[in-house]
């Protein structure tokens, strides 16, 4: 079995298999040239020859074991209907919802195929030019997450209106995580019958919450929809990455793996830590901080073999950053990890 998946299914490896989150993009001098011609980042998104080629490019340049989806978390309310576009250097934005708006986001929830089919066709294209070791992840976003976006028109620093808006309407946005748990279900298992052979669901603003919201908006989100992918593709390991949240909250997830095989840790948790109380339960993925790939080989060198020590002592460990790869990291830094964990 391909090494990646071995680790999910906490069975022993040679080494630990790695990705790094972001692998793809603006990292990669070949992706900002092809960017520069190609268009929109949308377009390239659904252009399956683009999408393709993008995903390939750091297994050519690195040998990763492991390929991620090109797409973003934001097709979802795109193929729902909702106004998406990517300003250079801004980021996204959307025009905001209101209440009233979910209604006729969820009547479109049986359409969204028709956007998101040339993704599913982009799974098929990289499966077919994998090397025989390599897998492929599919990836969305989690309702969480996404509805930030959707209801804060794009990036946000405190994320209040989606907060306040999810405690004044209470049962609006309750429908709204429900639309958002179908149709992303919905979308990893088309991605999963194309060929992906693992899937990520990034909670990547998931840190903000009070007890009672994180359970709410979080927790039972995540849970919810790993459930029911999992009755679907029983033999399809599922990585939660609840990013940002407390050491106790990582350890109900654990609790509850029965649905899910792999946690990805951000840069704050102690490694020594996981390992101890996670890695086993589940399959631990992490999380080297990406600021540290701005520093120099030397140090990266060092930092990372003290990672593969501890995560190596027993199944079930994925190395990974803590985050994504930033856009200014040098290659020569990214060349030093590699070449430390291939060594290993
Ligand atoms: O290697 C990969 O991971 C590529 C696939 C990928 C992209 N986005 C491509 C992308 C993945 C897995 C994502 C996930 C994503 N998108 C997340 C969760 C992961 C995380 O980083 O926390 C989030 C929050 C988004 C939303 C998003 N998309 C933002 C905020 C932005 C703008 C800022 C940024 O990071 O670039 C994007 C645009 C985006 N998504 C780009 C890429 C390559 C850059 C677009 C460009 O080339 O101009």
């Amino acid at each position: 079995m391909k090494p990646l998946l071995e680790a999910l299914n906490l069975r022993e490896v040679k080494r630990p298999p790695f990705w790094m989150m972001r692998q793809a993009g603006r990292s990669l001098p070949e992706y900002r040239a092809l960017r520069q011609e190609a268009g929109g980042f949308l377009d390239l998104c659904y252009n399956p020859d683009f999408g393709t080629e993008v995903t390939l490019q750091p297994l050519r340049r690195f040998g990763m074991d492991a390929a991620i989806l090109f797409s973003d978390i934001l097709v979802i309310p795109h193929a729902l209907g909702q106004e998406l576009t990517f300003e250079k250097g801004e980021g996204p934005k959307l025009p905001p919802i209101s209440v009233e708006d979910i209604e006729k986001l969820s009547a479109q929830k049986n359409n969204i195929d028709k956007k998101l089919e040339p993704i599913y066709q982009t799974v098929r294209g990289v499966k077919e030019k994998l090397e025989e070791n390599q897998t492929i992840i599919g990836f969305c976003g989690a309702p969480w997450t996404v509805s930030t976006y959707m209801i804060e028109g794009g990036s946000s620093k405190n994320y209040a209106k989606t907060t306040s808006f999810s405690l004044k309407h209470q049962q609006a946005y309750d429908q709204l995580i429900d639309l958002l748990i179908e149709t992303s279900v919905h979308y990893l298992s088309q991605q999963i019958k194309a060929g992906a052979e693992a899937v990520q669901i990034f909670d990547s603003w998931a840190a903000v919450h009070s007890p009672e919201q994180f359970e709410r908006c979080v927790l039972k989100p995540l849970l919810k929809m790993a459930k029911l992918l999992k009755d679907k593709h029983p033999e399809v390991p599922i990585i939660l990455f609840p990013r940002g949240i407390h050491p106790h909250q990582l350890e109900v997830f654990a609790a509850h793996n029965a649905h899910f095989e792999g946690l990805g840790l951000d840069t704050t948790i102690d490694l020594a830590w996981a390992h101890e109380k996670l890695q086993g339960k589940v399959c631990i993925q992490g999380n080297l901080d990406p600021n540290l790939l701005l520093t120099t080989p030397e140090i990266i060198r060092e930092k990372v073999t003290k990672m593969l020590e501890i995560g190596h002592k027993k199944p079930g460990y994925i190395f990974n950053l803590g985050h994504g790869v930033l856009p200014e990291t040098p290659m020569e830094n990214l060349e030093a990890l590699v070449e430390t964990v291939k060594n290993f």
